[in-house]
């Protein structure tokens, strides 16, 4: 199946951004929003990324025009009748989406491939009722979308493998690394970096060590361009917390999804991160955050030797970070969320860690990661619980790669 025409419901954030690759890609673009402004404040938006493109000599100055000349924004929704097909990048709501995929698939051909953006939704509920649901999927950018490289392809139960590879060969052709990922809460990089937060917070709460410096451990130690308390504080804690529950109700309930106690006081308290001038760190005026000039410069590494220079607490730290990550991933093969390449794809290029998840696991090993899990489990209880994959591989002696399942 070949695509002609991209359309793109919704011009803000991510609907912008997910049209300038199109263009830039070779695809007739129509970029569609109901609000006259954001239609209106996107193009304008589209012909500044692409100049700013140009400076920085990511296309000449013949690309950026012609990219700009395949893109028509709009207010009128039949405009899109000829994509082949559509992204849906509005707002996060279940009735919204479905709404508006029922009003495309009245106007497109029977075969025109819908696919949503969603992060948080379930694929399937938003394919709900809309007719010809087999060509409906996910495909999951992330922010900035022009500079972030990985797009989660989810397959629902019902997805068509021609709706699937077409999607993967639009994204292909945008520049982009398509992955495949099952239909299921957060897909595979938001949900494998559930443990970076979860774990970090956890062990804030048990007094191992202080935000500060279990940032510093995991930028110089686990080689991540920021440590988890920054990275809230730049997310947000309120959006965090958001993320947290979504997982913890979806994934029903599992211990070690549950939200952080921390993070519900913090929110409580006003504390947003960033945006309010305080989270797990200030940032009132002439408060600098600077990056550490010795950023990942032993990274990753669980050598206990090299991690005392670090800080006393490093390597309990990693330790615990990269068990609970190991573990986090063993659940995630278990249901068949992606192959284990597409979730070293996945982390890599769509957060930016330093190594995949399955090779961060490596560094601690099986065995040492199910003794560290069930020594913290007697002690602190369910959200240390291992996943059955992960104990088979210790009892194997393998890697998560080689498990027998
Ligand atoms: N922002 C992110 O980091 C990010 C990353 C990945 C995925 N997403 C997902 O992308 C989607 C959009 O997020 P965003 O951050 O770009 O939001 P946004 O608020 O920046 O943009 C949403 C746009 O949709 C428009 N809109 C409202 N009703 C519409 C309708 N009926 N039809 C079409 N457009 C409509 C709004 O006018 C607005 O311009 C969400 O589903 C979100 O979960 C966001």
């Amino acid at each position: 199946m070949k695509v002609a025409g991209v359309g793109v419901l919704g011009a803000g954030t991510m609907g912008t951004g997910i049209a300038q690759v199109a263009a830039l890609g070779g695809y007739e673009t129509r970029l569609y929003d109901p609000d006259p402004e954001a239609a209106e404040g996107a193009a304008i938006r589209l012909g500044e990324a692409l100049a700013k493109g140009l400076s920085h000599a990511r296309w000449t100055e013949l690309e950026a025009e012609e990219a700009l000349d395949r893109v028509e924004t709009t207010t009128v929704l039949e405009d899109l009748a000829g994509c082949g097909l559509l992204i849906e990048a509005a707002p996060e709501s279940v009735e919204l989406k479905r709404d508006l995929f029922r009003a495309v698939a009245a106007l497109c051909a029977p075969d025109a491939v819908l696919a949503t953006n969603t992060s948080s939704l379930r694929v399937a509920d938003i394919a709900a009722g809309v007719p010809n649901p087999e060509r409906l999927v996910g495909m999951h950018f992330f922010n900035p979308p022009a500079l972030m490289k990985l797009v989660e392809v989810v397959a629902t139960e019902l997805s068509s493998e021609a709706a699937l590879a077409a999607t993967a060969e639009v994204a292909e052709r945008m520049g982009r690394t398509p992955i495949r990922a099952r239909d299921s809460p957060g897909f595979v990089a938001n949900r494998l970096a559930r443990p970076f937060a979860l774990e970090s917070l956890r062990m804030l709460g048990d007094g191992v060590a202080e935000a500060e410096r279990i940032d510093r451990i995991v930028r110089l130690g686990g080689g991540f361009r920021m440590g988890p308390f920054e990275l809230i504080d730049l997310i947000g804690l309120d959006v965090n917390l958001e993320i947290a529950r979504s997982f913890f109700a979806q994934g029903g309930e599992p211990e070690r999804w549950r939200p952080s106690p921390i993070q519900e006081r913090l929110v409580a308290e006003g504390k947003l991160g960033r945006k309010s001038g305080e989270g797990y760190h200030a940032y009132g005026e002439g408060i600098e955050r600077e990056i550490d000039p010795e950023l990942g410069i032993l990274a990753p590494t669980l050598d206990p030797e090299k991690l005392d220079r670090i800080d006393p607490a490093a390597t309990v730290v990693l330790s615990r970070l990269f068990a609970q990550i190991a573990n986090e991933t063993a659940f995630a093969l278990e249901e068949d969320v992606a192959s284990p390449d597409d979730m070293d794809t996945a982390m890599q290029l769509g957060l930016n860690w330093p190594l995949g998840p399955l090779s961060l696991a490596e560094k601690i090993g099986a065995g040492p990661a199910v003794a560290l899990l069930e020594e913290l489990e007697s002690a602190e209880g369910g959200a240390y619980a291992q996943a059955p994959l992960l104990r088979r591989a210790a009892e194997q002696g393998a890697g998560l790669r080689e498990v027998e399942r």
